[in-house]
């Protein structure tokens, strides 16, 4: 019989912790040489911990960020009977976003479906229900978290966007952003990333990099739709996830 690595099997058993957390939505415990690093012991490549101090904006407390007092609730008033693109004709509900209007944490989809259309909420289907428990497996919750998309309106038959409604679109989510200034954007599928990257890079490549949108760190990962189809996704999402938490802990990757 072959040998077996001690390593290997140590390996093999944090990887099914892991994903216990990933499908059990269990808590994420921060793993020791993420602890080292954040005293300073242990940075490797990537961020450092000065980067992201450096990134923090200054004020997060306040529900009333920079621009110029406005808050979240009224940004949604003031943009929620949208009809700059004829997907406000089309649309049962304006999902503009929902979650803490302070969080350190904002993910970004693609566009409301079906169920989201009908209730005004993003990511309340099948998919939603999955990003729901990476958050939990985060060590977080859904209220603890902000929660949006590109377009804030279904394009019909859950369509690709168009590029004039990005066009009209993408400024809303950019004063969200500035709103909201969270610590980290986590980009949910390739047609975020390659919206907020400008690029036109494949999801796979766009995962290998750091990336940052006006000075936030950002992290691409795969949709939660995809990851339906493609459970062999999970694990790649999974460390994605853990980079996340990690630029929102405040240590280095
Ligand atoms: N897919 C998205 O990209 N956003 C949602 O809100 C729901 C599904």
């Amino acid at each position: 019989m072959a040998e077996t690595d001690p390593q290997e099997i140590l390996a093999q058993a944090r990887r099914y912790a892991e994903d216990l957390m990933l499908f059990e939505g269990r808590h994420f415990i921060v793993p020791e040489e993420v602890v080292l690093q954040a005293s300073g012991l242990g940075e490797k490549e990537g961020f450092t911990s000065e980067e992201i101090s450096a990134a923090e904006p200054a004020g997060r407390e306040s529900v009333v960020a920079s621009d110029e007092g406005l808050t979240l609730d009224a940004f949604r008033e003031e943009i929620c009977t949208c009809t700059r693109c004829p997907l406000g004709a089309t649309r049962n509900q304006f999902v503009f976003g929902s979650g803490d209007p302070n969080a350190g944490i904002m993910f970004v989809g693609e566009a409301p479906g079906a169920d989201e259309d009908q209730s005004g909420l993003p990511f309340v289907g099948a998919a939603g229900q999955l990003l729901t428990k990476i958050i939990e497996a985060m060590g977080l919750s859904r209220e603890e978290v902000y929660i949006c998309n590109i377009l804030k309106c279904r394009p019909p038959g859950n369509r690709d966007p168009q590029p004039e409604e990005i066009a009209q679109c993408e400024p809303y989510l950019k004063r969200q952003i500035d709103l909201v200034q969270p610590r980290v954007l986590c980009t949910l599928g390739r047609f975020a990333a390659q919206t907020l990257l400008r690029s036109d890079l494949t999801m796979g490549r766009l995962r290998q990099s750091e990336h940052r949108y006006e000075g936030i760190p950002l992290v691409a990962t795969y949709h939660p739709a995809a990851l339906l189809r493609n459970p062999q996704w999970k694990r790649p999402t999974w460390e994605d996830i853990k980079k996340v938490r990690r630029l929102y802990d405040g240590v280095a990757l």
